[in-house]
């Protein structure tokens, strides 16, 4: 089979299983993820077929639904792509980037790397930031029932997994806890550039947001 219809099917795959997913992670997130990786690779060396299959399986199932079990999403996307022969080494890498990507995996020892993960990861990261990310941002909190912003509450910057995964914090302290450190986080060039205006986005936006909050015009 082609690359291009190895990674159409595995597209299919993936937006079949997510009909349901929670809007954080749903098809949508996928999609923007695959797209963010394809710009990337207009102007990054890589193996394409990793990082598109990647892109499109990075978050199949969602450690936090299963126990914290971080296995489960390489162990589905390993099956389903030895079901439509895709061979074996770039499945390993492709499960091996997934098990490794992720922002809190990140905090913690780093035990895999090639220039495929840091595409991915970037394209990931890239969803979190600006307009978008300010969208999701909120999203979350809402689902979470937390406030949206509060002068009270000071923000940390989060070290550990457990502290991560802990906060109850507005959803204005998590510009400050993640979503404007992910700009000198970025693995490529070409995504440390497209985060430099998503970055400035988030700036304006609040700058704006605390103006209104203290009643200027
Ligand atoms: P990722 O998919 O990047 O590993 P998460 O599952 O932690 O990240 O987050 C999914 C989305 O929800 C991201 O856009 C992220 O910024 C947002 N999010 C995560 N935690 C919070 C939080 N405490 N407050 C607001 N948004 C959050
Ligand atoms: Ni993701």
């Amino acid at each position: 089979m082609q690359s291009q219809e190895l990674i159409e099917k595995t597209a299919s795959f993936v937006q079949d299983r997510l009909k349901n997913a929670e809007s954080g992670h749903d098809w949508w997130h996928i999609q923007r993820v695959w797209n963010n990786t394809k710009l990337i690779l207009q102007t990054e060396e890589a193996d394409a077929l990793v990082c598109e299959l990647t892109a499109l399986l990075h978050d199949i199932a969602d450690s936090k639904f299963h126990n914290g079990d971080e296995t489960i999403g390489p162990s589905i996307a390993g099956d389903f792509l030895t079901s439509i022969g895709v061979h074996p080494s770039t499945i390993q890498h492709v499960q091996q980037i997934i098990l490794n990507m992720s922002f809190k995996a990140s905090l913690g020892e780093v035990k895999f790397h090639s220039k495929e993960l840091e595409i991915v990861q970037d394209a990931d990261r890239l969803d979190a930031i600006g307009a978008i990310g300010i969208a999701r941002a909120f999203n979350y909190g809402g689902y979470k029932n937390r406030e949206i912003y509060n002068p009270d509450v000071p923000f940390v910057e989060k070290q550990s997994k457990e502290a991560y995964k802990n906060t109850t914090a507005p959803t204005i302290n998590h510009f400050y806890e993640k979503l404007l450190l992910l700009k000198g986080r970025m693995n490529t060039d070409t995504a440390r550039q497209i985060a430099a205006i998503r970055h400035q986005f988030m700036e304006q936006f609040l700058t704006q947001f605390y103006g209104e909050w203290n009643g200027e015009r």
